[in-house]
């Protein structure tokens, strides 16, 4: 065959087709999970058999970009103190510009991850015992940056409408009324997978702006976004009057939470500086050289990898659904419009998600997450993570749907 021939037919190295289809290939055969891995050596203290469905990272390598650029920055040997320097924003602002469509906040600060600005934004802007809303069933560390510092925890539960979660504005407007002063979003929400429209947003934003409560927005997974849904930031919609910090974070988007980081920003100076103020004063404003590189290479180079990534994690949930579909059993998996994180409503076959998942961890050697962790609204819920290479997924879900149709 003519070489020119030959050319044609073999995809080249820096064909979009052969990257793509390699990166895809290497989500089906990962590294062997690292002897720190929470996730894996948490599992290994139960049993060699049991493999970890819980805690929220991927099971995949991080994109190549990343890895290289933080090699690259290591080949240079020079570890001395870091500043983030404007160049990661900017990166991170293209990135909002050109993927989600909104423009960022006018002021930032680096923080040592977005439980950290979490937790400061409630000890700084609320006394002791003041209300702070969650919208259960939520991401659990939200209700211990709450009540583990004295503050009062107000539920502002999820209503479901017999197709997906929606907000309950009639408690929110009542908890805000009654003089709440910070509100916690997450968005998209763990765990019950809502990609919230922009519509719900501004009515949220509407209600936190009459009653002047400050709201924090964590936005986590909003790279996380399943095909046919976008992610609209708190900020997309119009917040003038209001008090917003938002935190975003590539640790989620590209699998890099053991270089651990977030993004505060703001258009209100005086919200950054005040948190910037607290990072110093409990010396957390060092930062990780790696981290940044890490970061900002994300940001620059990290979206083919992530459309590569979210595809994969949309063929693995078509792959459960049809096995719990075979399954007939009386469980319902919410649409996973963002996260990895599949919601599996079992209320009709038990209340009791504890005894569940104890049940799946010794019988079908899958480790979940029960519900009722989650707060109220949990409760006869698991949470799944999905952001793992498909032939396991498959026969994890298979041995798990065996074990629920024994039960039920
Ligand atoms: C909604 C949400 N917020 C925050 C975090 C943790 O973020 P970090 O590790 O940056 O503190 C997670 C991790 O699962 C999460 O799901």
């Amino acid at each position: 065959m003519p070489l020119a021939v030959l050319h044609l037919l073999v995809p080249k190295k820096h064909d979009r087709y052969y990257r793509t289809v390699m990166i895809r290939t290497s989500f089906d055969l990962p590294p062997e999970p690292n002897s720190d891995s929470v996730k894996w050596q948490f599992a290994r203290r139960i049993s060699d058999s049991l493999e970890p469905y819980w805690v929220a990272d991927m099971d995949f390598a991080a994109p190549e970009p990343v890895v290289d650029a933080v090699r690259k920055r290591l080949e240079n040997r020079l570890l001395g103190y870091t500043f983030a320097r404007e160049e990661l924003y900017t990166s991170f602002a293209e990135w909002l510009e050109t993927r989600i469509g909104t423009r960022p906040a006018s002021h930032w600060c680096m923080l040592p991850g977005v439980m950290a600005g979490v937790r400061a934004a409630v000890s700084l802007y609320t006394r002791p015992g003041d209300s702070v809303i969650v919208q259960t069933p939520v991401y659990f560390p939200f209700m211990d940056a709450v009540e583990g510092q004295g503050r009062t925890l107000v539920v502002n539960e999820l209503r479901h409408d017999g197709n997906r979660y929606r907000f309950d504005f009639e408690s929110l407007e009542t908890a805000a009324a009654a003089g709440a002063r910070l509100f916690l979003l997450c968005s998209p929400h763990n765990p019950v997978g809502r990609v919230w429209a922009a519509e719900e947003l501004q009515q949220l934003v509407d209600v936190c702006r009459r009653y002047g409560v400050l709201l924090v927005s964590d936005e986590i997974h909003g790279d996380l976004v399943m095909s046919g849904y976008r992610f609209v930031p708190t900020r997309g919609v119009d917040c003038r009057g209001l008090r917003l910090l938002t935190l975003s974070s590539a640790t989620k988007s590209f699998n890099i939470p053991g270089l651990p980081s977030a993004i505060a920003s703001s258009d209100d100076e005086s919200i950054i500086r005040t948190i910037r103020d607290r990072m110093h004063r409990i010396g957390a404003d060092t930062q990780n050289a790696l981290t940044l590189t890490a970061v900002e290479a994300a940001y620059r180079s990290g979206a083919e990898w992530l459309d590569a990534v979210l595809s994969y994690i949309a063929d693995n949930e078509r792959a459960v659904r049809a096995l719990f579909d075979a399954g007939r059993l009386p469980v319902r998996i919410e649409p996973l419009e963002g996260t990895y994180l599949l919601w599996i409503d079992c209320t009709r076959l038990s209340s009791d998600d504890v005894t569940l998942r104890a049940e799946l961890q010794k019988r079908a050697d899958a480790w979940l997450v029960e519900g009722s962790k989650f707060g109220s609204g949990g409760e006869g819920h698991l949470r799944m993570n999905i952001a793992a290479p498909k032939d396991r997924i498959v026969a994890a879900t298979e041995r798990i749907v065996a074990v629920l149709e024994d039960i039920s």
